[in-house]
Order: structure tokens, then sequence, then C-alpha cells
């Protein structure tokens, strides 16, 4: 139900999805026990954001000093230029400020910008905070947020999930630090799969219990069980951080049973009492269909859910590719619609031979083990 709710929120281009304090804390705290000084004398760029009630404003402009930052820039994007309107008012806080621009409120979007105790009171938070109306309507691929992004060091946010891929895209061509939620989906884009691959990016420390929760304005037309009615949220349980910027968690190698263990102990029916991994018919590989039963003492490619990149360490596993591609070289079969009728969908996936017919899996990452 959640990720069908994510599918239409992408269809519709309903990217009003806003990020709770508690999830940005979370995860900003496991770069920061990994590196108290990872945010120190940066500049944090917060695009597509809304400044006046973000959380992720909220946070840094509330441990600007903790975090002993040079520069907080945080933008949002103009009301008039949303696909998906919210009834937009300004905030009181916009009306009474000398700089309300009554033509300029929902064409242009807002730049707020903390740098220095302005208001004189001995520290520097969310009161120093400092906005204007940007030039543009705070598109992040306009030059103007361009400008913003090429002088910051990091770059925090939660993007429209509808331009997800393009976000990400402006991001890396920028080389800049970054933390960033998407879709775990996203990892099989042929413009995502690469970094993760070549160690460019990986996943964050991660939401809580997996369950990412997020207010709308739109909450109400999601289904019981995705829409929480108590805390006014929407549950997705697909979504995950994005980032370049190190943490403990994914240092940690998985506690892992051997593969003679697993067939006899696994607690997943569907290892426990078979007499050996199923084999990959087009690759060469074995499927382990779940993270907790790779087998501790195989050294070839095991291909495996991609869920497994939330609990990767490097130092463990080598990433070699993904079942949804088709340029690796662990591909040892192409089908032909003269053996099967469906051979494109068979050459799209992993196929196993279960009793005789080809079942195609789900993606998989092919993983490889770097010590015993
Ligand atoms: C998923 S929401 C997240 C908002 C906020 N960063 C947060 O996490 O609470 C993404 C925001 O990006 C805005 N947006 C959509 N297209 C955009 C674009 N091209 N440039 C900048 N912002 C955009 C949406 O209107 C939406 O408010």
């Amino acid at each position: 139900m959640a990720n069908s709710t994510l599918a239409d929120a992408k269809n519709a281009k309903n990217d009003e999805f806003y990020t709770q304090y508690p999830d940005i804390e979370k995860e900003i705290s496991a770069y920061l026990e990994y590196n108290p000084d990872v945010f120190r004398n940066r500049t944090i760029l917060l695009p597509c954001d809304d400044p006046e009630w973000s959380n992720f404003t909220k946070y840094f402009a509330q441990n600007f000093g903790r975090f002993g930052l040079k520069k907080l820039i945080s933008t949002s994007y103009a009301e008039d230029s949303k696909i998906y309107k919210c009834g937009y008012q300004p905030t009181i806080f916009e009306e009474c400020s000398p700089q309300y621009d009554k033509r300029k409120t929902t064409k242009n979007g807002k730049i707020y910008i903390l740098m220095y105790d302005r208001t004189g009171d001995g520290k520097i938070d969310i009161n120093d905070l400092d906005w204007h109306y940007l030039e543009g309507d705070g598109d992040f691929r306009s030059d103007e947020i361009i400008g913003l992004r090429d002088e910051s060091d990091i770059i925090i946010t939660n993007p429209p999930f509808s331009l997800f891929r393009e976000f990400l895209t402006w991001i890396i061509e920028s080389e800049k630090k970054f933390v960033i939620i998407g879709n775990i989906n996203a990892i099989t884009y042929k413009e995502v799969f690469p970094l993760i691959m070549n160690d460019k990016m990986w996943l964050g420390n991660g939401f809580h219990a997996g369950n990412a929760y997020f207010s709308t304005p739109f909450a109400k037309e999601y289904a019981e069980g995705v829409y929480n009615p108590e805390t006014g949220l929407v549950k997705f349980r697909n979504v995950c951080w994005f980032t370049n910027i190190d943490h403990g968690r994914r240092h940690k190698p998985i506690p892992l049973m051997t593969m003679a263990d697993n067939l006899k102990y696994s607690k997943h029916k569907e290892i426990k009492g078979k007499e050996s991994y199923d084999y990959y018919d087009n690759y060469d590989a074995i499927e382990v269909p779940f993270t907790d039963a790779i087998p501790s003492d195989y050294d070839r490619v095991m291909a495996v859910p991609i869920s497994f990149l939330d609990k990767y360490c490097p130092e463990q596993f080598e990433i070699l590719g993904v079942t949804q591609r088709n340029d690796d070289p662990y591909k040892i079969k192409q089908y032909t619609k003269d053996e099967y009728s469906n051979a494109n969908d068979l050459n799209a996936r992993g196929v196993i031979i279960v009793d005789g017919k080809p079942k195609a899996m789900y993606a998989r990452v092919l993983i490889k083990k770097k010590y015993l």
C-alpha cells in the first residue's frame, strides 16, 4: 500500500511531503557522531525547502553554533510554480516584514540566510535568519540556485520525488557533499547505480525501523494504514537517505552464518531445510533472498535484495552490479523469443528455473565477499 502511495504521488506530481524534525535530527546525529567537525566552517544549502516552516531550516538554525557552521542558506520554491497547489497564504511573519511584497509572494521563491548574531543577543539561532525574495521562483535548476549550490559545501534536503533523478544529477555535477532523501528503488537507475557501485554515494543512517513519516497538505487523500489521522502523517516504507558523507553504521559488518548453518538453522523457511541455495539461470550467481541469509563463507557472486544496501559495509563486501542492468559481466545468458515468448521481460531480470519454468526475480544487487 505504501509503495503504491509513492507511485501515486509521483503520477500526480505531488511533491509536497515535509520531513519530520526527529528524522532529521536522527540522521544528522549519525554524521556528527562519526566526525564531530563534519559541519565546522561549512556553508550548508537547503534547497527545495520552505524556510518559514521547514524542519531542516529550524534544525540547522537552532544548531548553528554547536555545529560551528559558517553560513546557512535555505531556499523555497514559489507557490505559482508548484504543480500541486496547497492553497497558499502568506504567513503573518512574511506579511509583517518590511520586505513583504504582494506581487512577489506567490511568484518568487524566498531565500533565508543565517551567518551572524543579527539580534545581538549573544548567540546565533533561528531569530538571526535574514530573508528576501529570490529573483526567480527558486527552481533548483535556475542559474540563481545553481550559484548558491556552487557557493556551498554541503547540500541537504528532501527534494521533489518527481524530479529525483534530475536533482541527483544536479548535485553530482557540483561535486559537493550531500545528504538527501529518495526512494531506495532509485538505486537501479542508470544515473544512480554506478555511484553506489563506485562508492561515490551510499545509504545514510536511515529512518527509524525503515519507516519514513511525512506531513502533507493532502494527507487525507491517502488510504488508512498509509495516512494516520492521529498524527496527520503519511508513511512510506521505501524511502531512505542518500549521502556521500561517512557515518559509523556503514562500517559495521553484518553478522552472518555460514552457508551450511543457514541451510540448517535459518529463520527463513525459504532457506531452512534446502539442499543448497538456488543458482541463477542467466547470472553467474546464487540467489540470496534475505540479507541476513548471506552465507559468510561463500566467496563467489551472490545476488542479494536491494535492501542489503542499508546494511552494506564496504570493508565486508564488494558491489559488482545489479540484475536490472544489461551491461554487467556476470550475465551469462540472453533468452530468445523462440525459447520463451516473454524473453524481453526475462532478459531484464535475474531468472531462476523453478519446476522447469523460468521465474523472473526482483532486482538484486550482485556482491562478493571481501574477507572470510
Ligand atoms: C518533498 S518536498 C520537501 C520539502 C522540504 N525540503 C522538507 O523536507 O520538508 C519537496 C519540495 O520541493 C518543491 N519543488 C518542486 N519542484 C521544485 C523545483 N523544480 N525546484 C525547487 N523546488 C521544487 C516542492 O514544491 C516541495 O515543496
